[in-house]
C-alpha cells in the first residue's frame, strides 16, 4: 500500500475544551490509483491532507495507529526523511494556486528551484541551461502553449487555470509517487476545470502516479477514480469502488451526496443543504456524540449515540449501525 492511514485522530484546543477535528480516520491509497475523498465544506478533507504533509497546527495533538507512506512512518520522520519525502515523493496542489506560488519570483525562477539537480544529466556549468529547457518542457507537458511568456511571468499575471498548471508542473518536477490535489479546480470555469482534470488523468496514466483527489462534490469526480471515501465532520463514513459508491451507496451520507450529484442540476455550494438530509454540519464546538451524522440522518436511532465500528457490506467499508441495504431488507 502506498499510503496507509489507520485511525488518525487530531485533537484541537478550543475555548470549549479539546475537540477531535479528525476522529479515527482510516484511508488507503494503492500504488497507481486515484482515490477521491469527498465531503461537504468543513468535513476535514484538508486536515487529512495536512496531516499527511505534516502541516498541522503545532498546538494540535495528532495520534494514529498508522500513518505510513511506502512503509515509512510519517509521524516520526527525521529531518532528512522529511526533506526526501515531503514535497518530493508526496506533492500537493491547492485550491488557490496563486496564493501558494511565490509572488516575488517568476515562473522560471520557481521551476528552476523545483527541478532536482539529480535529474539533469549534465556537468555543473550546464545545469542552468538544462533546467530552463526542462522547465519549458514541463509547461509544454501541462498543455501551456505560450510557455515562454508564462515562464517570464509573475504569479499575479497568470489566470487561475494557468497558475494551477504551473503549480502542477512544480509539484511534478520531482515525479512524486503521490499527488494530493485539494480541490484543485474549485475556482475555475468549467472549460479550464475539464482541462485540469484531463491533464491529471494523462499524468496519472503516463507515470502511474497515484492521486489523492479532494472534492466537495461527487459531480466533479474524475472517471479514472478507483475508490471513493466519504467524510463527514472529521469521521469517515464509507469507502468503496467508484461505480458501486455512486449507484448503490450503503451509507446515508454517501447516499445524500450521490442523490445530490445525480438529481440536482447545480453543483454543490459551500454549506448548501443536501436534498435527503436535514440541516447543516454542526460547528466544531457542537459535535454530536457517537455517529456525528446522527442529528441529520433519516435512519438514526438511539444506538447511533455510540460510534459505529467499521463494517464490510458487499464491496464497501462503512461506519453505520443501519446501512441502507440492511434497512431496506428489514422493511
Ligand atoms: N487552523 C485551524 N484552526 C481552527 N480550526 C480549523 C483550522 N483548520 C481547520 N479547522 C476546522 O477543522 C474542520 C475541518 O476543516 P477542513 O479545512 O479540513 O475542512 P474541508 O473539508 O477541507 O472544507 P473545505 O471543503 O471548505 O475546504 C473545520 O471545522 C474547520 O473549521
Ligand atoms: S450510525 Fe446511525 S446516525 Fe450514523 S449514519 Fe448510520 S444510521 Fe445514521
Ligand atoms: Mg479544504
Amino acid at each position: 500500500m502506498l499510503l496507509d492511514i489507520r485511525n488518525l485522530t487530531i485533537f484541537a484546543d478550543t475555548p470549549q475544551g479539546e475537540v477531535r477535528v479528525l476522529d479515527r480516520v482510516s484511508l488507503q491509497v494503492a500504488e497507481g490509483e486515484i482515490h477521491t475523498l469527498v465531503g461537504e465544506s468543513g468535513s476535514g478533507k484538508s486536515l487529512v491532507a495536512r496531516a499527511i504533509m505534516g502541516f498541522v497546527n503545532s498546538n494540535w495533538r495528532i495520534q494514529a495507529d498508522r500513518l505510513w507512506f511506502r512503509g515509512t512512518d510519517l509521524l516520526n520522520l527525521t529531518a532528512k526523511q522529511r526533506r526526501e519525502i515531503i514535497g518530493v515523493d508526496i506533492a500537493m496542489i491547492f485550491q488557490d494556486p496563486i496564493a501558494y506560488l511565490d509572488p516575488n519570483a517568476t515562473v522560471i525562477e520557481q521551476l528552476r528551484e523545483a527541478i532536482p539537480a539529480a535529474d539533469l544529466d549534465v556537468p555543473f556549468f550546464q545545469r542552468r541551461a538544462a533546467r530552463d529547457k526542462y522547465a519549458a518542457q514541463l509547461l509544454v507537458r501541462m498543455g501551456i502553449r505560450d510557455h515562454q511568456d508564462v515562464l517570464a511571468s509573475y504569479p499575479f499575471e497568470l489566470s487561475d487555470g494557468v497558475a494551477q498548471k504551473v503549480m502542477i508542473a512544480t509539484a511534478l518536477a520531482h515525479r512524486p509517487y503521490l499527488l494530493i490535489a485539494d480541490e484543485p479546480t474549485t475556482t475555475m470555469e468549467p472549460v479550464m476545470r475539464a482541462q485540469i482534470y484531463k491533464l491529471l488523468a494523462q499524468l496519472h496514466a503516463r507515470y502511474q502516479m497515484s492521486i489523492l483527489m479532494i472534492t466537495q462534490d461527487l459531480a466533479t469526480i474524475m472517471p479514472e477514480t478507483s475508490r471513493i471515501t466519504t467524510i463527514y465532520c472529521g469521521q469517515v463514513m464509507e469507502s468503496g469502488p467508484l461505480q458501486s459508491m455512486l449507484t448503490t451507496p450503503q451509507h446515508p451520507y454517501t447516499d445524500a451526496l450521490s442523490y445530490t450529484s445525480l438529481f440536482q442540476s447545480e453543483r454543490l455550494k459551500p454549506r448548501q443543504k443536501l436534498a435527503t438530509l436535514a440541516g447543516l454540519e454542526p460547528t466544531l464546538q457542537h459535535m454530536p456524540i457517537g455517529c456525528r451524522l446522527g442529528p441529520r440522518c433519516p435512519n438514526a436511532q438511539r444506538k447511533c449515540v455510540q460510534r459505529p465500528e467499521l463494517e464490510q457490506v458487499g464491496k464497501h467499508q462503512l461506519y453505520c449501525h443501519y446501512p441502507i441495504s440492511v434497512k431496506e431488507n428489514a422493511s
